[in-house]
């Protein structure tokens, strides 16, 4: 076997993925949706090794460290992954390999990096093993899901759903597609008000979901409406419909976030103060715009073609914030 190169982009949630059912397996509680983003890529590269070997290059070349956290966390990901192949009648996978990661995202800012890479590593690994297997993109999305939950969608591009599925199977839940990247020309401006280090990460963040007196009906109303009516506002290209269950579901899941135990506080003021100059900057003018943030105080700012000019002004007056441009994308793919 040759070395195998994959790349892929983040994704960002219109209906956000919070809380397991399963954290080891990473089952989600909720069916999920995102809009997979054009850059910034990461670049795998895999191959047989003796032993697991991790290494993570930023986009100047220079190494970053990783800690044990995250090294273990890759070689959780390989056993699990070979769990899932052996469901699947398959040992095609190599006992260990060596993993060379080079990102252009610039860590802490708001992007899930984890998304890109471990949709990146499942692509690689289904590369690795494709003389002897062919995965679907829905098999590959269960290895994505596997090292970040989110990550299962980012092998797809454009709009992607992630079903929740039932029961305890590792290969319960799969991501699929909802509408490719030519479907709707969408943009995000990314509006990054602090490159601080988020103090709860996602992974521990999921695990008190259950918590929060709120959480039960949250999933009721993503189970019931949100879900449905976040496919049908992409599908028939309503953006009315799309930012107000898009700002819906996030406000909801920090409210769910707020209110666990831990409570969970991702939300600046600046965050809040950037969110309502949107709502204004949109009742005055009439503009297509919608926000929604993740597990941070960065507010992801989208807009349709139209708007995207006054999208791109507001951006960019916003003082002491980092900004990156970017649109709706493809999936994750193989590069040699
Ligand atoms: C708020 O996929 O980062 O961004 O599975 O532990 O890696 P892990 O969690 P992760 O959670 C994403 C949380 C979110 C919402 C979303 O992207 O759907």
């Amino acid at each position: 076997m040759t070395p195998v190169t994959a790349v892929a982009q983040p994704n960002i949630a219109l209906i956000k993925y919070w809380g397991n059912r399963d954290d080891a397996l990473r089952l989600p509680a909720a069916d999920s949706l995102s809009m997979t983003l054009d850059h910034p890529s990461v670049e795998i590269t895999v191959d047989h090794s003796p032993a697991l070997a991790v290494r993570s290059f930023g986009s100047d070349g220079t190494e970053r460290a990783l800690n044990e956290k995250m090294t273990a966390r890759f070689a959780t990901h390989l056993e699990l992954t070979k769990r899932y192949l052996a469901t699947l009648g398959s040992n095609a996978i190599p006992e260990s390999v060596s993993v060379t990661v080079r990102s252009a995202i610039p860590q802490s800012i708001g992007l899930a990096s984890s998304a890109a890479v471990f949709g990146c590593l499942a692509k690689a690994y289904a590369g690795l093993i494709a003389p002897k297997v062919n995965l679907t993109l829905e098999q590959q999305s269960v290895i994505g899901r596997l090292g970040s939950g989110s990550a299962a969608r980012s092998l797809f591009g454009g709009f992607a759903a992630l079903d929740a599925g039932e029961g305890g199977d590792i290969g319960a839940s799969q991501a699929r597609a909802i509408a490719d990247e030519a479907h709707w020309s969408l943009h995000d401006f990314v509006i990054i008000p602090s490159v601080e280090e988020k103090k709860v990460g996602s992974t521990e963040g999921h695990a008190v979901a259950w918590t929060s007196p709120l959480y039960e009906a949250r999933l009721e109303a993503i189970r019931t409406r949100r879900q449905r009516e976040c496919v049908d506002a992409i599908l028939r290209r309503d953006f009315e419909k799309l930012r107000s269950v898009t700002e819906d579901d996030a406000l909801d899941m920090h409210r769910v976030m707020e209110t666990s135990a831990p409570p969970l506080r991702y939300l600046t003021e600046t965050t809040h103060a950037i969110r309502l100059g949107i709502e204004e900057l949109r009742r005055g003018e009439h503009l297509e715009l919608l926000y929604t943030m993740d597990a941070g105080p960065t507010v992801h700012l989208l807009c349709t073609d139209a708007s995207r000019e006054r999208a791109a002004a507001f951006a960019k007056a916003q003082k002491g914030c980092t900004i990156f441009e970017t649109s709706i994308g493809p999936g994750a793919r193989l590069v040699s």
